[in-house]
C-alpha cells in the first residue's frame, strides 16, 4: 500500500497548534457559542434559566460542566425547528435522521455552517490520504441522511472530482468503479463488504481495483474488519465519525499515517466524556459517553449533546487535536445476556477470527421463560459452503465468543448470500423478544 503521510505545508495551521493555542481558541469560541444559543434560541434560554446559569458564568473550559445537557429527546420535543438559533429563512439546508421510533430529528445549517462542514470533511479526506485532483466515489446515501451530501461538499472543497452515486445498485457501483477508476471511496464499512462480494461475483480481483483509500463510518466497525477490507482491496481503510445533531460526517477522523483512533476537529467541536449514569465529566483516558458542544455552528448550536456513543479521549498524535478511540458501540446497542454486556462489534471481532466465515452477520435476540437468548446468524464463505464445514465453523465461533466475550450463543451458519445485506448502515440486532 502507498505511503500517504502528509507533506510539509499541506496541513492547516490549527492542525499543528500547541495545546495552549487550541484551548485559547476553544474558550473564545465556546463563549460565543453559549451566548449565541442563549440570545437566539428560546429553548436554550429557558434551559439555562431553569438551572440558573448564564453564558457569562463560563470563565474556563471546565466551566462548561455547569451547563445542562441536551439529548435527542430535546430535538424531538421541539420538532421540527424549535431549537434553531436563526430564523428558518436563514437556513441553507435541512437534514434529518429517521431513528427507530417516532418523529425524525431535524437539523439545519446556514450557508456558513455548510462551509465549516465542508472544511472539516475536506480535512478528514486529506487526513485519510486524499488530495486535490483525486476521483472520489461517494456511496454514502444522499438525501436527508448527512452522509452523502456531507462527503460530497467536503470532497469538492478539497478539489476532488466527485462521483455522487449514493447507496444501492451494487452491480452498477462496481461497473462505474472499473470505468472511472476512483482513488477514494466513501461508504459505510458494511456496504463496502457488499461491494466486495460484487467484485468477486463479477470475477474481478478487488486487489486490482484503482482504490487506494476507503473512508468508512456511520456505524461501528472493528480493527479486525479494517484488516479484512485492507487485505481484500489492497487499500488503506480509515475511520470517519460524525452525527447529524453535531454536524454530520467529519466531526472526527483518522489519519492514514497512524490509524490510531479519530482526531476530533476540536477547533469546531468540543468533546467531553461523562459517566453515563451520574453525568459527571471523567478525565481523559477513561471510558464513558461522548458529549459534544459545537463552537462555531450558527443554525443549530448544540450545547453538551449526549451522543450515547461510548469511547475515551486520548492525546493527539499525528495532529494537535485529541483523539477518540474507535467507538465500540452506542449504549443503545448494548445487549445484556445473563449479566454480561455485549456489543455487536465484539461478535464481529470473533467472526473475523474464523476461517470459513464471511463477515456478514445479524444478531437475533429471543426470550425463553425469563432468559434472553442470542443467536448469531452468519454466512459461510464460498469455499466453505458444505454442511460439514459449516458445522465446524459454528463450533469454532461458539468457542471464541464463549471464551473471549463470555456468553453462550447459538450460531447458525447460512449458505453464502443469505444474510441480509446493507446498502447503508447495517442492522446488526433483530430483537424478537416479546414486548413488555
Ligand atoms: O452517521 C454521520 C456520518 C455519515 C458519519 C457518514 C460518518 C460517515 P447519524 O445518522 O446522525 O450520522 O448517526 C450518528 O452513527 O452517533 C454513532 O452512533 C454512529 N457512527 C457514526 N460514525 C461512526 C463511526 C452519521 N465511525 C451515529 N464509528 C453516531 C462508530 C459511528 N459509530
Amino acid at each position: 500500500m502507498e505511503n500517504l503521510s502528509p507533506r510539509a505545508g499541506e496541513l492547516e495551521a490549527i492542525e499543528t497548534a500547541s495545546r495552549d493555542e487550541m484551548s485559547a481558541l476553544q474558550l473564545e469560541r465556546m463563549k460565543w457559542s453559549l451566548n449565541h444559543a442563549y440570545e437566539n434560541s428560546a429553548f436554550y434560554r429557558q434551559r439555562f434559566d431553569e438551572v440558573g446559569v448564564h453564558p457569562s458564568d463560563l470563565k474556563t473550559l471546565a466551566d462548561l460542566a455547569k451547563f445542562p445537557f441536551t439529548s435527542k429527546k430535546d430535538l424531538r420535543d421541539t420538532y421540527p425547528f424549535g431549537m434553531f438559533a436563526v430564523p428558518r429563512e436563514k437556513l441553507a439546508r435541512i437534514h434529518a435522521s429517521s431513528g427507530t421510533t417516532g418523529k425524525p430529528t431535524v437539523v439545519g445549517y446556514t450557508a456558513g455552517d455548510i462551509d465549516t462542514w465542508s472544511i472539516v470533511v475536506a480535512r478528514s479526506i486529506r487526513a485519510a490520504g486524499g488530495r486535490a485532483g483525486d476521483l472520489v466515489h461517494v456511496a454514502y446515501g444522499y438525501g436527508l441522511f448527512t452522509g452523502g451530501l456531507g462527503a460530497h461538499y467536503g470532497a469538492e472543497k478539497l478539489g476532488c472530482t466527485v462521483v455522487p452515486i449514493s447507496g444501492g445498485m451494487t452491480e452498477r457501483q462496481v461497473t462505474l468503479m472499473q470505468d472511472f477508476k476512483p482513488r477514494i471511496i466513501m461508504v459505510t464499512p458494511s456496504y463496502m463488504l457488499s461491494i466486495l462480494d460484487e467484485f468477486r461475483r463479477q470475477g474481478i480481483d478487488p486487489r486490482e481495483s484503482s482504490l487506494a483509500v476507503g473512508i468508512f463510518g456511520a456505524e461501528p466497525w472493528t480493527n479486525a474488519m479494517r484488516e479484512e477490507i485492507e487485505h481484500s482491496f489492497d487499500m488503506h481503510a480509515v475511520d470517519i465519525y460524525g452525527l447529524s445533531e453535531v454536524m454530520g460526517p467529519g466531526v472526527a477522523s483518522e489519519c492514514v499515517e497512524t490509524k490510531d483512533g479519530l482526531h476530533i476537529w476540536e477547533d469546531h467541536f468540543y468533546p467531553e466524556i461523562i459517566d453515563p449514569v451520574t453525568g459527571e465529566v471523567v478525565p481523559d483516558g477513561e471510558l464513558g459517553e461522548l458529549v459534544f458542544t459545537t463552537l462555531t455552528k450558527e443554525g443549530l448550536p448544540i450545547i453538551r449533546y449526549r451522543t450515547r456513543d461510548l469511547t475515551r479521549l486520548l492525546p493527539g498524535t499525528a495532529r494537535a487535536m485529541r483523539r477518540m478511540e474507535k467507538v465500540t458501540g452506542r449504549s443503545d446497542d448494548m445487549m445484556i445476556l445473563r449479566g454480561v454486556n455485549v456489543f455487536p462489534t465484539q461478535i464481529e471481532e470473533q467472526i473475523l477470527k474464523c476461517r470459513g466465515l464471511a463477515p456478514h452477520f445479524q444478531i437475533e435476540l429471543t426470550r425463553s421463560g425469563r432468559m434472553d437468548n442470542m443467536t448469531v446468524h452468519v454466512e459461510s464463505t464460498l469455499e466453505a459452503a458444505d454442511e460439514m464445514a459449516r458445522t465446524g465453523s459454528a463450533k469454532e465461533l461458539t468457542h471464541h465468543i464463549k471464551s473471549v466475550v463470555g456468553v453462550t450463543t447459538k450460531i447458525t451458519v447460512h449458505p453464502p448470500g443469505s444474510v441480509a445485506r446493507s446498502e447503508g448502515k447495517a442492522k446488526r440486532v433483530v430483537d424478537n423478544r416479546p414486548k413488555e
